[in-house]
């Protein structure tokens, strides 16, 4: 593995990391070295990736908060200055969709979904930024989507919101470049996430629709994101900035 995949204990924020790309996510930082801070708003779902985390002999902190809501970002920024001073990156996870066309799209739902998927982004970002320029090549991944970048049914308002991410994740990346700090976006392609894994139990969507865009021709599982989410917030990446980072089996080329 090269060398600058390891982090040295230092700590990597990851959001929504309760379950699926998040959790995969943690896990695969924790294990290339980093203190992992999990956060998601169910404290025993951290509770029990912390414990599988230490299983496997890495160093995970827990602290539960609803990131669309500025109060909790700010306890959070508060929780981790306070313990460590500082965070090496910070990875945007915690998001949501909702199915439904514009038409019958109430002005709530857009709401709720813009305020998980892009507020807590802006929250995130701006919090953060400060107690990430104290770190060596410190750096901010955003988990957009392939549909930042295509349209997909009945989407409007998740396509808006993370084509939301990339834009922000560009401009922020424009004014932080130069302070050092690199600032990203990964856009899975159909990952099989429990909640995806939901829609299709549920037959709100059609996993043969969905893979027939694939040309991989499978559901990506959710370490293939993490990995790939990892290698950016590494040392190893350390000329990727700015970029919008797409992991989605070839969905997005045909
Ligand atoms: N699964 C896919 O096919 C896919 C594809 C492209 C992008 N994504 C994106 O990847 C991210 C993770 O998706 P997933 O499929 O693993 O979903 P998931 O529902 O399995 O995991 C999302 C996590 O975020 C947490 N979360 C949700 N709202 C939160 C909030 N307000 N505050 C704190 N935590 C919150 C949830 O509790 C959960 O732990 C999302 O941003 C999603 O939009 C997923």
């Amino acid at each position: 593995m090269l060398k600058q995949m390891r982090f040295n204990g230092e700590v990597v924020v990851v959001t929504g990391a309760g379950t699926g790309i998040g959790r995969a996510t943690a896990e695969a930082v924790a294990e290339l070295g980093a203190t992992v801070v999990l956060v998601a708003r169910t404290q025993s779902k951290l509770d029990e990736v912390k414990a599988s985390i230490e299983k496997a002999d890495g160093k995970a902190e827990t602290c539960a908060a609803d990131v669309s809501k500025e109060a909790d970002v700010g306890k959070l920024r508060d929780f981790v200055q306070s313990k460590y001073g500082r965070a090496k990156a910070v990875i945007n996870n915690a998001g949501n969709n909702f199915i439904s066309p514009i038409t019958d799209l109430a002005t709530e739902k857009w709401r709720e979904l813009i305020a998980v998927d892009l507020d807590s982004v802006y929250f995130m970002c701006r919090d953060f930024i400060p107690l990430l320029l104290k770190s060596d090549k410190p750096s901010i991944l955003n988990v957009a989507s392939t549909f930042a970048h295509i349209g997909n049914p009945h989407m409007p308002v998740y396509c808006a919101a993370k084509g939301g991410v990339v834009s922000l994740t560009r401009q922020l990346a424009v004014d932080y470049g130069p302070k050092g700090l690199r600032v990203n976006s990964i856009c899975p392609g159909p990952t099989m996430s429990p909640r995806v894994k939901g829609y299709f139990d549920a037959g709100k969507a059609d996993p043969k629709g969905t893979l027939q865009k694939v040309m991989l021709g499978r559901f990506a599982e959710c370490d293939e994101i993490g990995n790939v989410a990892a290698f950016l917030v590494s040392d190893a990446a350390s000329f990727v900035n700015g970029a919008s980072i797409l992991v989605d089996g070839g969905q997005t080329i045909n």
